[in-house]
């Protein structure tokens, strides 16, 4: 094992000392970074955990480089040249957006000053920035202003804690967890069910109304499950709608799911994580109306505000339910401190430390705006509309829905004949297949318990081209491998080849 003289490991730390020396460094990391993005002609190697996990355990972690250029040498082999590049045109499959500018050039300032959202003392400025971008995105709900909210890690924490502080608005009521109903959509995020669990609610907690054909929650279905509970004794903690659903983009009637929590006296809660980019879009603003009578809203800007991972936050419509998570410790947010207006953040979070995220969208939206933040996410909802219009009319596949954001479903369909039993098989294939030649990455899903392709457009940069050519390549694959296979269809034994 390498030992390092105290002045050696001193070097590392950055301070007054040692400027030039993170100067160089993380010039060297975006220069290497820059040159594999100007570089990259696939979003995928293709490489298989197979290949890559031995490299990455054959590396001595007990013995250190030393230095920064060889570091990233080796790094380039382990990670950079197979990493999935979500910046790249044909990478079109989960909801990872590319991301701008500006929020990288945040990225930088935060990580280096390092600054931690739990407390005034350990942020400043950074916790009444955050707060201006809270008061923000609660105008931009049109929320009042008693509202108030905190950034938190992602999509599934905001989940977490609008369902936390709904679960501690009812208990309020006196009543036990066991009879707690949380009421979302079949086509709910699974975070939803997720929470549930951690809450300590049990495992039927979670009612999933039916949704109609655009996937949207049903309100027949929400009416009837309401009804049921009131008759059942059960107390609805929350509503979970979905503004923009993971598979189909589908936003559940938001007014109309309103009027009915409003009259059942329920918690109503928005999962905008999808479609929170509406709130900067100026053609599509409207399809969002109603979320302004949510109890809470959870947005996430690393999804459709094309910024880096971990940037999301949660909304409440009355800042007071947030002290659900306000607990004292005396070392860091005693109550002297609120009594004497020192603001903090920790009061209103699940976490304690935590990364400045905000300062990435303050940058954003210094920089470049909210309007070109809504242009571009527009520009992918214009490019799947236009892409569902290719889709219908390709005899090849047959696609679920007419996208109200920007993720298509769809499957490929093996013309009449014994092939077309093997469809699920096909598509399942088609999906991996293209992924393993690194030429685009497409996403799968199951629909009504048939296998399905998806496609989630969040790049401005990906042409219509570039879905036609993604189109024939999963045909291609898929058709390939009914061909394999349909001599011997009907084999009992060949009924499920892929696995
Ligand atoms: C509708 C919806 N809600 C919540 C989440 C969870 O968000 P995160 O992955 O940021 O935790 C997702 C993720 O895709 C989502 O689509």
């Amino acid at each position: 094992m390498t030992h390092p003289r105290a002045g050696d490991a001193r070097s590392y730390l950055f301070n007054d000392h040692t400027v030039e020396g993170y100067r160089r460094a993380v010039a060297a990391g975006s220069a290497r970074v820059a040159g594999r993005v100007g570089r990259t002609d696939r979003p995928f190697s293709g490489a298989a955990p197979a290949r890559l996990a031995p490299e990455i355990a054959a590396i001595d972690l007990e013995r250190p480089l030393h230095d920064h250029a060889a570091a990233l040498d080796e790094l380039e082999g382990v990670y950079l040249r197979d990493a999935v590049y979500f910046h790249h045109p044909r990478y079109l499959a989960h909801l990872n957006c590319p991301v701008v500018i500006p929020a990288l050039l945040g990225e930088v300032v935060l990580s280096a000053v390092n600054s931690s959202l739990d407390t005034w003392d350990q942020s400043a400025g950074g916790t009444l920035i955050e707060r201006r971008l809270v008061e923000w995105t609660a105008g931009r709900i049109g929320f009042g202003p008693a509202a108030d909210g905190v950034f938190t890690s992602g999509g599934t924490q905001s989940n977490l804690q609008a369902l936390f502080l709904a679960r501690e608005e009812a208990r309020a009521t006196g009543t036990p967890l066991s009879r707690l109903r949380v009421i979302t959509s079949e086509a709910g995020h699974f975070s939803v069910r997720k929470a549930a669990a951690l809450l300590g609610l049990g495992p039927e907690a979670v009612v999933a109304v039916e949704t109609d054909a655009e996937r949207r929650m049903r309100l027949d279905g929400l009416a009837r499950e309401l009804d049921r509970c009131r008759r059942a004794g059960l107390t609805v903690m929350a509503v979970a709608a979905t503004a923009g659903t993971t598979d189909f983009g589908s936003i559940d009637p938001l007014p109309e799911i309103a009027r009915l929590c409003a009259a059942a006296g329920v918690w109503l809660h928005v999962d905008a994580a999808y479609g929170c980019g509406l709130l900067v879009s100026r053609r599509r603003r409207h399809l969002l109306d109603g979320i302004e009578r949510a109890d809470s809203v959870t947005v996430d800007f690393h999804k459709s505000f094309f910024q880096p991972v971990s940037s999301s936050a949660l909304l409440v419509r009355d800042g007071a339910a947030l002290r659900h998570a306000a607990h004292h410790a005396d070392y860091l947010n005693p109550l002297r401190m609120a009594e004497r207006g020192i603001p903090n953040q920790v009061d209103k979070s699940l976490q304690t430390t935590r990364r400045f995220d905000a300062l990435k969208l303050w940058l954003t939206l210094r920089v470049m705006g909210a309007d070109a933040v809504g242009e571009l996410f527009d520009q992918v909802v214009d490019l799947a509309a236009e892409a569902h219009a290719m889709l219908a009319a390709d005899p090849r596949f047959e696609v679920v829905t007419r996208p109200p954001l920007s993720t298509l479903v769809f499957r490929y369909l093996p013309p009449e004949g014994p092939g077309r039993e093997l469809a699920d098989d096909a598509n399942l294939y088609a999906r991996e297949a293209l992924a393993a030649s690194g030429e685009a990455v497409v996403a799968g899903t199951t629909v009504d318990g048939r296998h399905h392709l998806k496609l989630t457009l969040l790049n401005p940069e990906t042409t219509r081209d570039d879905i036609a050519y993604v189109l024939d390549l999963l045909a291609g694959h898929a058709q390939r491998h009914v061909d394999d296979l349909a001599p011997l269809a009907g084999h009992p034994e060949v009924t499920h080849v892929h696995s």
